[in-house]
């Protein structure tokens, strides 16, 4: 089934020149980017996009690690790319992250962990919407 989901590679990875890297994975693999946008997240879009985190522990953290550089925003597409793409991703921490994948090869703690992907096609629309307009994504 066809799906979409909103994939971002994080300061840490942006900083060590891994764009390249990480997005050759996805094409490689056959998947489609039908948008992308490097921008610096304001504090009000990252506490947007970690909605679920918030009153967590480690939440000012990952606020203040998410607007401290670049990021590279993605919307990606395929037949279960979702799953697909966890899968290419591994664990948050990367101690439980095998090597091939990318946080498994690539991330350096659990939150300097190189890239986010959504977990679920309806979260990957409401994380999508957050950063490009239906008409910004490209057939
Ligand atoms: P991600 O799964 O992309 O989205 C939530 C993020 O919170 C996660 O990546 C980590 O970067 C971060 N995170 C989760 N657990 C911890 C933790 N215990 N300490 C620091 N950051 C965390």
């Amino acid at each position: 089934e066809m799906e979409r989901t909103f994939v971002m590679i994080k300061p840490d990875a942006v900083k060590r020149n891994l764009i390249g890297q990480i997005i050759s994975r996805f094409e490689l693999r056959g998947l489609k980017i039908i948008g992308m946008k490097m921008l610096k997240m304001d504090r009000e879009t990252a506490e947007k996009l970690y909605a679920e985190h918030q009153g967590k522990p480690f939440f000012q953290e990952l606020v203040s690690y998410i607007t401290s550089g670049p990021v590279v925003t993605m919307v990606i597409e395929g037949d279960g790319v979702v799953q697909l793409i966890r899968k290419m991703i591994g664990n948050t921490d990367p101690k439980e992250s095998p090597p091939g994948t990318i946080r498994g090869d690539m991330a350096l703690s659990k939150s300097e962990n190189a890239i986010h992907a959504s977990d679920s096609p309806e979260k990957a629309l409401r994380e999508m919407s957050i950063f490009f307009t239906e008409k910004e994504l490209l057939q």
